[in-house]
């Protein structure tokens, strides 16, 4: 787990913008964490870091949007998703075929994710906007580039090398 902490939104959003150097067309990365976490948040600096210039506003009601830039960077909100029929209506599988997908809430349809993704939990810190993330890199594709990502967010870090 790459243990990371923010005391701003910017600061999220510059930490995401990190995070988006390091993706491959096909990834899927998981965003958890309470309702006003910054997942949302993130995923304006991902987006934004890979030439998104549209704003990226929440999917809640539309389950998903996708926006083109140097890649397509298609964002999904499982939060009313509560049965995994439903999880076949997000159509991941196609999705995962063209660009990045970000997906909000997404232990909602966990079964339905695969086994590749980098699955970022969003906690309250302290203060108001003290934020504390933690990256995990789970499946072959993503632990291969763990080390990498690990020492670009250097600057967010507070757990040990
Ligand atoms: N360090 C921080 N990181 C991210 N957001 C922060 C931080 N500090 C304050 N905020 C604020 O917290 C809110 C995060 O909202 P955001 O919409 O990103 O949350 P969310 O996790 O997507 O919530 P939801 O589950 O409702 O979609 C924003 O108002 C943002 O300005
Ligand atoms: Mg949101």
């Amino acid at each position: 787990m790459i243990s990371c902490a923010t005391d701003d939104v910017e600061q999220t959003r510059a930490l995401a913008a990190v995070v988006a150097v390091h993706v491959v067309d096909g990834d899927l990365l998981m965003l958890v964490g309470d309702l006003g976490a910054g997942k949302t948040a993130f995923t304006q600096g991902f987006a934004r870091a890979l030439g998104v210039d549209t704003p990226v506003t929440s999917p809640t009601f539309t389950l998903a949007h996708r926006y083109v830039g140097q890649i397509v960077v298609n964002h999904l909100d499982a939060y009313r998703v509560e049965a995994l029929t439903e999880a076949e209506d997000l159509a991941l599988p196609e999705l995962l075929e063209d660009g990045v997908t970000l997906v909000e809430w997404a232990d909602n349809i966990l079964p339905a994710l695969p086994a590749d993704r980098l699955e970022i939990r969003i906690t309250m810190g302290e203060g108001d906007d003290d934020r504390h993330l933690e990256i995990g890199c789970v499946g072959a594709s993503w632990s291969a580039r763990r080390h990498e990502l690990a020492q670009a967010l250097s600057s967010w870090r507070h757990d040990p090398c």
